[in-house]
């Protein structure tokens, strides 16, 4: 795919335009089935930014991010880790739900190397204008986007990493002192055999980086 950059506005003067040229990307094949480009959203002065995979079936429909049931749970372990919500961004490295239709149900497809480059301009450009002081990464997708192919998230999950140093692309990012954190997707302790441990572990790692940016 040729990738989103012919998108991304030269300079943006905020995410409501990046947004609004976002709707239009056509950067990979998986705006073609999708019902619309699910672009972040939260605070412009946020303090923290959260990264997922992609939108899901709900959030496809409604145009928002984290707007299903994995976004409820993690609403719900922000506010259990000491996280003001009002300091929170939030947005994926893929922007187009990825699914496979079974019949009318359209099912969760994981986004593929290809996609995950593909977008990645989107996110360069999300931090860019945002600066956030911490970066937390849900699960490997976004771990691959930002962190690259080798970081492992159940090994390193919970440990403050420095950045851009440990980015995958150092110099895609702003050079100011952020620093990144990666976590378990709140899909993934949705889907836990055990789901409490699993939620107190998201929830520990979050306040690993709700205490480091004070
Ligand atoms: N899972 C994600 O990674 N992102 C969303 O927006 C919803 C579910
Ligand atoms: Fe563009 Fe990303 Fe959507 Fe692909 S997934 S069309 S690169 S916004």
């Amino acid at each position: 795919p040729p990738g989103a950059q012919q998108w991304v506005p030269q300079h943006p003067g905020s995410i409501a335009d990046l947004k609004a040229a976002a709707a239009g990307c056509q950067g990979c094949e998986l705006h073609d089935p999708a019902t619309q480009t699910v672009f972040g959203r939260g605070a412009e002065d946020a303090r923290i930014v959260f990264v997922g995979e992609q939108p899901g079936d709900i959030e496809d429909q409604h145009g928002l991010p984290f707007v299903g049931p994995a976004g409820r749970l993690l609403r719900e372990a922000v506010d259990d880790a000491g996280i003001n919500p009002a300091e929170l961004y939030i947005t994926n490295a893929v922007k187009h739900f990825r699914f496979e239709l079974r019949g009318r149900r359209r099912i969760h497809q994981t986004p593929g190397p290809a996609h995950i480059t593909a977008c990645r301009p989107w996110l360069v450009a999300e931090f860019s204008l945002l600066k956030p002081e911490m970066v937390v990464v849900l699960g490997a997708t976004a771990a691959k986007a930002l962190l690259g192919p080798s970081f492992r998230v159940t090994r390193s999950r919970g440990q403050l990493l420095p950045w851009p140093a440990s980015a995958q692309h150092p110099a895609d990012f702003p050079a100011a002192e952020i620093q990144a954190l990666a976590t378990i997707h709140p899909s993934a302790v949705l889907r836990a055999d055990d789901r409490d441990e699993a939620y107190r572990g998201l929830v520990e790692d979050l306040k690993v980086a709700a205490e480091a940016v004070g």
